[in-house]
């Protein structure tokens, strides 16, 4: 199959790309590297069956020939980075979305959007299961991407329902391993970051918050799966349903990494969620699929990759 895979440069759409690719598909990665990078792509670019576009996908996207399936990752992913030009982020998850769906109907391609366990907010059911419609403030700093994901999941439905596109929506939840970026501000490559550089580990509030954390091979599997579904367009979360408090985390990456640094707790930043896991019993049910990777076993791959990167 020839399958494009926006945001193909970044964290996950680089592990997406490659799994593809080992497959034995044709991959098209779209990227306008602002989050994602060259790097990340470098050892895909002999192979004859990739090609890398260069692109922003707020403006139009005009490809030749068929597509058969598309991937849309391309959103930056982390607080740091959708809230430097909060507006830009809106116009990805909007415009984009719209643009990346005009192709799709174009090309008669069945398409995915990586949402996100965020179009939850702040949840106030535990764990979150996908008929839940959450709890997200539409007004505050990280609105842009949380309602941004919102609208994306709509317009999703509408081409579905007016349009007949072959719409399939995975809320991705916390996702780590290699090529996370070292400055993105996400919990695990900070602490890892920080453990590696002997800096103290910054926890916000008292560190009691709890996320799930799921390793980006598992994540990447189930991205396939549902793409490769049959008939099915509501919603699947896509998540590890280990449940740890960010304390816990920062200790068990001081214990891996064998760091002497201290921990440190800052304030909360405003509307960061208190309880995030997913409860994934649609997607076992639909495409068997659960993570198989534990914490530690996937922590090291990640801690490797940071000492090589530092
Ligand atoms: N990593 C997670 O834990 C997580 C959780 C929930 C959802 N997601 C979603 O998965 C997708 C990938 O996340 P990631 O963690 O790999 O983040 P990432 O920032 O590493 O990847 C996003 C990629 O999209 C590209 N991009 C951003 N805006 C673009 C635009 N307008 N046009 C073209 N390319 C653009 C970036 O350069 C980058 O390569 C995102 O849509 C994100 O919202 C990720």
């Amino acid at each position: 199959m020839k399958i494009l895979v926006t945001g193909g440069a970044g964290f996950i759409g680089s592990h997406l790309c490659e799994y593809l690719l080992g497959k034995g598909h044709e991959v098209i990665c779209v990227d306008n590297y602002f989050t994602g990078s060259k790097k990340n792509i470098q050892h895909l670019l002999s192979n004859s069956n990739f090609k890398a576009i260069d692109h922003d996908i707020i403006n139009p996207l005009f490809l030749e020939g068929k597509i058969d399936h598309i991937y849309n990752l391309a959103c930056p992913a982390s607080p740091i980075h959708y809230q430097v030009n909060k507006i830009r982020t809106i116009k990805a998850c909007t415009v984009g979305m719209v643009n990346i769906l005009g192709l799709a109907k174009a090309k008669k391609a069945r398409i995915l959007q990586a949402s996100t366990s965020e179009v939850y907010g702040d949840p106030k059911i535990h764990p979150q299961h996908e008929l839940y419609w959450g709890h997200v403030n539409c007004n505050g700093p990280r609105s842009c991407y949380d309602e941004g994901k919102r609208v994306a999941e709509s317009l999703m439905m509408a081409y579905h329902w007016q349009n007949n596109i072959d719409t399939r929506i995975v809320r991705i939840f916390n996702t780590y391993g290699p090529r996370m970026a070292k400055n993105d501000g996400r919990v695990v490559s900070n602490f890892i970051v920080q453990a590696l550089k002997g800096e103290p580990l910054t926890v916000y509030g008292k560190g009691k918050q709890t996320r799930s954390f799921c390793y980006v091979s598992d994540l990447v599997e189930g991205l396939y799966n549902v793409m490769n579904l049959e008939g099915f367009h509501d919603p699947i979360n896509l998540g590890n349903p280990s449940e740890f408090t960010v304390i816990k985390l920062a200790k068990r990456i001081k214990k891996l990494t064998k760091s002497k640094s201290e921990i440190i707790f800052h304030p909360l930043p405003q509307d960061d969620p208190v309880k995030r896991k997913p409860d994934i019993s649609l997607a076992k049910k639909l495409l068997c699929w659960e993570p198989k990777i534990e914490l530690d076993e996937g922590l090291s791959h990640t801690i490797k990759h940071f000492k090589e990167m530092l």
